[in-house]
């Protein structure tokens, strides 16, 4: 495994390098700020496009980079072109700017299901990595997975690690992963949102306000996440540390193995992996 730590400076990328980011929407734009706001790239180092005129001359206002429509003249200058857009505009995307490519530009997908191989047909010879962030990314909490096509050197590899630490941590895995990475991180936060929820739900229950009860759910959940992250310990062990025999938390955790919290979540994230091949 091989990971960048949250929210770690990544220095500045060459001050000659140009990036284009096609499909400046949600993640896109996630990514565009992260660029600016951890200085890797500066404003005039960038430019990006969307499909519509109003939403470009706003996103230029909002950030300060050159935002337009027109896809070959973003991308023809540029030494990383960060795929942005949805799954099934890629292919049209990359056929559309592949001639006008600088030779030796490096092509980075975010978008879920899409193949290297299928980007690489599009632009022939060109080094394609695939990346599959999370929406934690926009508080710098993402984690991307990231993989590499046929033509990707180590030097394009380390420089994917650097754009995406601006938004998290990035592990490396093979891209016969990425389907799973889909279903469980891509997916995951989803599936946390709905147990935070449901913690907090548990404390109205029980007599708490519902901000305190959602305050609580969410540390907790934060503050465990973290445990598992920093010490490094297995997720078991560190839930024996606080089970106590004949304790409280023993008898909630009777009652989650009874309710079938772990198959459940299991099940959860093979069918969205399931799904997630699917739709490739
Ligand atoms: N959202 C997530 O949590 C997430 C996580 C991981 C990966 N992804 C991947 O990220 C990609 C984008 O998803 P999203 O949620 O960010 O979608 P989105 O908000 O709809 O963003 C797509 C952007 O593409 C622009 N666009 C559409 N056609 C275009 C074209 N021909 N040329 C240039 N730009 C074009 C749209 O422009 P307008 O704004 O003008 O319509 C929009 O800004 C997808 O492939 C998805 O699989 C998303």
């Amino acid at each position: 495994m091989n990971t960048a730590a949250s929210g770690k400076t990544t220095g500045h990328a060459p001050a000659a390098m140009r990036v284009a980011v096609l499909g400046a929407g949600k993640m896109g734009g996630i990514l565009l700020q992260a660029f600016l706001r951890s200085g890797l790239f500066a404003p005039e180092q960038i430019t990006a496009t969307v499909a519509h005129e109003v939403r470009a001359k706003t996103l230029s206002q909002q950030y300060g980079v050159t935002v337009t429509t027109d896809n070959v003249a973003a991308a023809k200058d540029a030494d990383v072109v960060l795929l942005g857009v949805k799954p099934q505009q890629m292919g049209d995307v990359v056929r559309g700017i592949a001639a006008g490519l600088k030779p030796g530009a490096l092509l980075i997908s975010v978008a879920a299901s899409v193949k290297t191989k299928a980007i690489e047909e599009a632009a022939t010879g060109f080094a394609v990595i695939r990346a599959m962030p999370n929406t934690p990314a926009q508080l710098g909490a993402g984690i991307t997975a990231l993989c590499r096509g046929a033509h990707v050197t180590d030097e394009q590899m380390t420089l994917a690690q650097r754009i995406f630490a601006t938004v998290g941590r990035t592990v490396i895995v093979d891209e016969k992963h990425m389907d799973a990475v889909t279903g469980l991180s891509g997916s995951g936060p989803a599936f946390l949102y709905i147990i935070i929820e449901a913690l907090a739900e548990a404390g109205v229950n029980v007599g708490l306000p519902r901000d305190v009860a959602t305050l609580l759910a969410a540390q907790t959940t934060y503050g465990a996440a973290k445990m598992v992250l920093e010490t490094g310990s297995h997720p078991a062990l560190l839930k024996d540390e606080v089970t106590t025999p004949a304790g409280c938390t023993v008898d909630g955790i009777l009652e989650l193995e009874e309710g079938g919290l772990r198959v459940t979540l299991i099940k959860a994230v093979k069918r969205a992996t399931e799904r997630a091949r699917e739709l490739g």
